[in-house]
């Protein structure tokens, strides 16, 4: 097993290993003063790991009800950010209880905002069960729903008290969904890691997980103790997603996420491309190894289109737009471009 401590404005540990889902209880006990835990999950998750996580829980001395709700991005709404928070105050959980997100993503996001929300806060641990989770949304502290205008627009920083990753539980991910998350593996190593691209090159999705998601989650520790409410270096995680969301969108959210990243990875290549910031050769790399995951590179969306819908997005501040942009692998910048100019540099990444 590996831990990495995460030093924001709450201190946690993330467990990565096999096996782990057996501890959730004992773990849970140990944070204190909880006699109630919110299981929260999804319809995918909760029938392959939700009595697991239960009766460990229960054999730790905690008193358990549990959250299930359709799987899908969307269910991160605010109905079912109600539902839930309704359904914490009908099983009548206090101040010091606990919710633990059993999922992926959007289960994540949706358990992080109700902790962050039911009774002005309460505790919660993310125990991820995607790719996506793991290396991303669960460390951090980013929770949020969607609204009808927009993915994510509100939420709140909110860190979880402890996340356990268990990589068992990738097991059982459809392999669609497994690709997908390694759409934020290889943006982490773009971002930040040669060697890791180099290993992903090597490996393929044979790749050690335990190892690759514990480098992934570092990183993002790392970024996270320095800009933790996301006014700087942070924007860097953005990578690929400014773009991404833009076609998540065009596409009615029928593309995942994933996929949207890796596209908008790949147009954010060959846009730096175009302002000279990186080499062909570094956005051919990014390219081959994206579809190495047998993940998209390319979109039939106009450029016209996609500059609507990135100016939509919540990433923008004012007139202007934070790109993040590679220079190298392992090497990206953070560049505030002009509303004005975008349709021309998304046209010249496509
Ligand atoms: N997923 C991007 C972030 O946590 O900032």
């Amino acid at each position: 097993m590996t831990i990495v401590e995460v030093n924001a404005s709450k201190q946690y540990e993330v467990h990565i290993g096999p096996g782990l889902l057996p501890v959730l209880g004992p773990k849970a006990a140990a944070l204190g003063k909880a006699q109630k835990v919110c299981i929260v999950s999804d319809s995918n998750v909760w029938p392959l790991y939700g009595a697991a996580a239960d009766a460990s829980l229960h054999a730790a001395g905690l008193e358990t009800c549990a959250f299930v709700f359709p799987a899908g991005e969307a269910s991160k709404n605010g109905e079912s950010f109600l539902e839930l928070l309704n359904f914490l105050a009908e099983n009548r959980l206090t101040r010091s209880d606990l919710l633990v997100a059993l999922g992926g993503g959007v289960v994540g996001d949706l358990t992080g905002f109700a902790a962050a929300c039911y009774q002005r806060g309460i505790r919660f641990i993310q125990v991820p069960t995607t790719v996506l989770a793991a290396v991303d949304s669960s460390v951090g502290g980013k929770t949020a729903i969607d609204l009808a205008s927009g993915k994510n627009l509100a939420g709140a920083f909110w860190q979880p008290s402890f996340v356990l990753c268990d990589i068992d539980c990738l097991d059982t991910l459809p392999e669609e969904v497994f690709r997908d998350g390694c759409a934020e593996v290889i943006k982490t190593a773009v971002l930040f890691d040669e060697p890791l691209f180099m290993e992903l090159v090597r490996d393929g999705l044979r790749f050690d997980r335990e190892k690759v998601i514990a480098a992934c989650v570092r990183h993002k520790r790392d970024i996270v103790a320095a800009d933790e409410f996301d006014r700087g270096q942070r924007n860097l995680l953005n990578l690929g997603h400014t773009f991404g969301h833009a076609v998540e969108l065009l596409s009615d959210f029928t593309l995942s996420h994933g996929r949207a990243v890796a596209i908008g990875t790949a147009i954010a290549g060959r846009a730096s491309v175009s302002l000279g910031l990186c080499d062909q050769g570094t956005a051919t790399r990014i390219m081959w190894l994206l579809e190495r995951f047998g993940l998209p590179v390319f979109t039939p969306h106009s450029a016209q289109a996609l500059c609507e819908a990135a100016i939509s997005d919540k990433k923008r501040s004012g007139d202007t737009i934070n790109l993040i942009l590679p220079k190298k692998i392992g090497e990206c910048t953070i560049r505030p471009t002009p509303v004005s100019e975008l349709e021309n540099l998304i046209q010249a990444g496509l």
